[in-house]
């Protein structure tokens, strides 16, 4: 059934990464659905970011669309990032630091440069993203005409900032350093009306998981692990990325959003223990 868009990030701009795939893809349409332009980042794949881009501006989806080319884990390219969205856009109110990748190697066979190339995107990529949009949050002021909030950061977890991870450790050590990250930028600049908060899928349908739902017995073997028993779809990720973005959720700072079916809640234990 078509939903008439709800256009509470009118006026607004943000910045997605990792959005010409997956979760990052449906976030940066949902937030143009929204009413609010969208840098849509990508590392390599510039055909899919330029059908994002056309999905938008085409679309009319009152939010205009531009591609920018940048690999989270370097300053330089982060910068210039902000940089051109400040210039094309005047500001940027939402960063959704979204862009990761697995690297799965059992801990006695993990390299390090295996172990630092995950930390250095899932990790310092957000740092540096998160870092950059409080500078431009600051240098701009609020803006009350469109939103109460200063600023808005989201980082992309994951159920594994909670749920250890055998064979995934520099994965699930990455998703749990951004409790303490997102956790600690919204404590320092609550005052200043900046909020910090982080969305923590569970297994959603996706190209990084694609072994784990691609066929019907590893589907079955994955819906053990979620109580509501399907797996998560882009949408459910983006709808709650837009409310976070949104005035209607200002007093949720420095919090985890779990979108995950339930996999949080032990499911090994509902006939068991
Ligand atoms: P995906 O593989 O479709 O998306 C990851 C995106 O990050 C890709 O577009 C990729 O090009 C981009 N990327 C990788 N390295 C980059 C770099 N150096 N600079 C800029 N972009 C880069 O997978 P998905 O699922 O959409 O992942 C998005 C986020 O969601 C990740 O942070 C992932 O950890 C997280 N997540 C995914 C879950 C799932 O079940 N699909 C569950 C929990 C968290
Ligand atoms: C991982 C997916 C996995 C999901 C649930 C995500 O963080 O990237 O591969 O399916 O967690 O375990």
């Amino acid at each position: 059934m078509y939903q008439k868009p709800n256009k509470r990030l009118k006026g607004q701009t943000a910045i997605v990464t990792g959005a010409s795939s997956g979760i990052g893809r449906a976030i940066a349409i949902e937030i143009a659905r929204s009413g609010a332009n969208v840098i849509v980042n990508y590392y390599s794949d510039s055909e899919a970011a330029e059908e994002v881009v056309y999905e938008i501006n085409e679309n009319k989806l009152t939010g205009e669309a531009i591609p920018f080319k940048c690999d989270v884990s370097s300053e330089e390219q982060v910068q210039a990032m902000f940089k051109s969205a400040v210039d094309k856009f005047g500001t940027v109110d939402i960063v959704v630091a979204n862009a990761g990748i697995q690297l799965d190697y059992a801990l006695h066979e993990m390299s390090l440069d295996n172990w630092q190339k995950v930390i250095d995107i899932n990790l310092t990529g957000q740092f540096l993203c998160a870092r950059e949009g409080i500078k431009e949050f600051m240098r701009r002021g609020l803006r009350p005409e469109v939103s109460r909030s200063l600023g808005k950061i989201i980082h992309m977890s994951s159920v594994h900032e909670v749920i250890p991870w055998a064979g995934r450790a520099n994965y699930a050590a990455s998703k749990g350093a951004l409790v303490m990250l997102m956790k600690s930028i919204a404590q320092e600049y609550a005052p200043m009306k900046v909020r910090a908060n982080s969305i923590a899928p569970g297994a959603i349908k996706t190209p990084i998981n694609r072994d784990a739902w691609e066929t019907p017995e590893a589907l079955e073997k994955l819906n053990q692990l979620i109580p509501y028993k399907r797996i998560g779809e882009t949408s459910d990720v983006a709808k709650t990325a837009v409310w976070l973005a949104s005035d209607e959720s200002e007093y949720i700072n420095g919090s985890t959003i779990f979108v995950d079916g339930g996999m949080t809640c032990y499911p090994g234990f509902t006939d068991n223990g």
